[in-house]
């Protein structure tokens, strides 16, 4: 068996084994997301949290395609990337989170989404036209197994977005108030791609910048945003004034306003610049 000159499957994995606090086991994972489906859907995956990237996913989309979204969670891509194609499949390990999906599927009357709930890579699933994995994979010790699972049912374009490893300006504060930073400290695109070269599979990258922004009359109510759900009042009150030289006058009050580096990894089935060096 060739050994690659670097092995990012491996360096993947390490890195995972290395931060304990992820949630690697598939049971504690489902638990979290019981209970923070809510809370994520009004934060982290609230509409407009993410438009360049769903921009990116919408140009590569023709009307007829089928989509299929793994770990679609509250459906922050599934939604609105459901008017764009013929037919969604959103597949998802986390009941909570498919279920909120739906409700707003309904709410919104999207009615061609598909919902399936299951593990990735071991469900069950037809080809589809586009395949996207939007910060799903992070619990993938087999990055390797991960990812030829999506080439295997992308029958055009496979499109992973994960971060960077860059920081946020309030992440300083956020860790003086609330422990350690649970967000992936890696350049996760580079290994992504990195796992997909092993595969003799040669993907584009691409930097996205998403301006995540943040609205409140005072910097309390911002700082509010940003606390986990529950934070006691006087440590909301103790952020916002720590806080107070990130944010800049609004209309409203005062807004804080950052970038945030996402990377895309995008790999086309039809590519001819396919490696042919693999590493099996
Ligand atoms: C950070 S959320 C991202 C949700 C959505 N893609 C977005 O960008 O808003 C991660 C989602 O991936 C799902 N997930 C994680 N690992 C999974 C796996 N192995 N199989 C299926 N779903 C998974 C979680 O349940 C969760 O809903």
């Amino acid at each position: 068996m060739s050994i690659p000159p670097i092995d990012f499957v491996a360096a993947w994995a390490a890195a995972m084994r290395r931060r304990p606090s992820r949630r690697l086991d598939p049971a504690e994972d489902r638990a979290f997301w019981q209970q923070y489906a809510a809370e994520y859907d009004g934060r982290a995956g609230a509409a407009g949290t993410a438009t360049r990237c769903l921009a990116l996913v919408a140009g590569l989309l023709r009307p007829d395609d089928t989509l299929l979204d793994v770990g679609a969670g509250t459906g922050r891509f599934a939604l609105p990337l459901a008017r764009h194609v013929r037919a969604v499949t959103a597949l998802d390990q986390s009941a909570a989170m498919l279920d909120l999906l739906q409700r707003k599927a309904s709410f919104h009357s999207i009615t061609n989404i598909h919902c399936i709930e299951a593990e990735w890579p071991d469900a069950a699933v037809e080809p589809h036209d586009v395949v996207l994995a939007a910060w799903s994979l992070y619990r993938q010790l087999d990055l390797g197994v991960a990812l030829a699972r999506l080439v295997a049912v992308t029958r055009r374009t496979l499109v992973v977005l994960d971060g960077v490893g860059c920081d946020p300006p309030h992440r300083p504060l956020f860790e003086r108030y609330f422990g350690p930073w649970s967000e992936s400290e890696l350049p996760n695109h580079l290994y992504l791609a990195g796992a997909l070269w092993q595969q003799g599979l040669l993907a584009e990258v691409q930097i996205v910048t998403e301006t995540p922004t943040m609205i409140g009359e005072t910097a309390y109510e911002i700082a509010a945003q940003l606390a986990p759900l529950n934070t006691p009042p006087e440590v909301v009150t103790a952020l916002a004034y720590d806080l107070a030289p990130l944010l800049a006058p609004s209309e409203e009050g005062c807004c804080y306003v950052y970038q945030q580096a996402v990377g895309a990894v995008i790999w086309h089935a039809s590519n001819p610049e396919s490696c042919t060096k693999t590493f099996p």
